[in-house]
């Protein structure tokens, strides 16, 4: 018996590292996936077969001895099989590019913790997700557990520290388009080096953080109103508390200033350092912004909301 499941990347539209600090963030769902196969196997063993390489291990291995990007598909197969005489094969495909704040490896956890959890039971969205959540505490330990809950419930939602997720129920029809820096960053680095600067400039750091907020309450009314030129101009504001903290670089910056041209705002999303900036559009000037990219022989493609979430086969 083999079961299947699917869960979307995502992006993080405006809030990311001052989320960090309790600020809300806006986060969606992209229409890029990954794809989980699993399958219970007379071998004892688990064995992961991704693009991203592959990983066999014997049953109760410690997961300290484990150094691979693929450690949470063990840590839920050796969890969910623990009391079962069988070993289990999983089969991951993606289509969501990994290390770039795309939310690749929480759609891993999510499509994961599915596949994997529904060999044996029909387990519910809400146990999926923690099952997903402790997955990638395996390789991000202070994860706010926010990408793993857009991956799994997918469209719009607003997240805090404090209250967790709301979902948005507006569905704006925007389109974004990514454009990879192919910088691989490190979320915990960056992270890491935001807590300096916040330690060495309390002020600016604390005077930041309301901006940030009343920035998010003005993004949260225009989506409302679906108006996107004014969720563009907050792109573009959000971009701005973005540089003061240090996150950026010369190539995300000439990314952006490319992909100003045109859309109606673009923005670093996710950890900064590298990875990615989405540029805002519509349908009139999506086809022009993706040019713009292309001529500066930047990696691009465009994404709408995946509105459904976890999908399983
Ligand atoms: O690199 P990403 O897209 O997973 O984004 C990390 C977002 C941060 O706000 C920088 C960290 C966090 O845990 O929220």
């Amino acid at each position: 018996m083999k079961s299947k499941a699917s869960a979307p990347g995502k992006v993080i539209l405006f809030g990311e590292h001052f989320v960090v600090y309790g600020v809300k963030a806006i986060l969606c769902a992209i229409d890029k996936r990954i794809t989980v196969i699993a399958e219970k196997t007379k071998e004892r063993k688990i064995s992961v077969k991704s693009n991203i390489g592959r990983l066999e291990l014997e049953k109760n291995t410690p997961l300290s001895e484990i150094n691979s990007p693929l450690k949470p598909f063990y840590y839920l197969a050796n969890k969910i099989i623990r009391n079962h005489e069988t070993g289990i094969k999983i089969i991951v495909e993606s289509n969501i590019p990994s290390g770039v704040g795309l939310g690749s490896s929480s759609a891993c956890c999510v499509a994961g913790a599915a596949a994997i959890s529904r060999l044996f039971a029909d387990t519910t969205r809400e146990q999926i997700l923690k099952l997903a959540i402790e997955a990638e505490k395996t390789i991000f330990q202070n994860t706010s557990g926010a990408d793993c809950t857009v991956c799994t419930y997918g469209g719009i939602m607003e997240y805090d520290k404090k209250n967790g997720f709301t979902k948005i129920e507006s569905q704006p029809n925007f389109h974004l388009v990514i454009a990879n820096s192919n910088i691989e960053h490190s979320t915990e680095t960056v992270v890491a080096e935001v807590k300096k600067f916040k330690e060495k400039n309390e002020v600016e750091f604390s005077t930041l953080c309301k901006s940030e907020s009343e920035l998010i309450e003005g993004v949260l009314k225009a989506l409302k109103e679906n108006n996107i030129k004014e969720i563009g101009n907050k792109v573009i504001q959000n971009q701005q508390y973005l540089e003061k903290i240090g996150i950026s670089n010369n190539k995300l910056r000439d990314m952006i200033k490319i992909g100003k041209n045109g859309s109606f705002g673009a923005k670093i999303t996710g950890a900064g350092g590298g990875g990615c900036i989405f540029a805002l559009t519509d349908k009139l000037n999506l086809d022009n912004t993706v040019k713009q990219f292309k001529d500066n022989n930047y990696d691009c493609f465009s994404v709408r909301i995946d509105f459904k979430g976890l999908d399983t086969f």
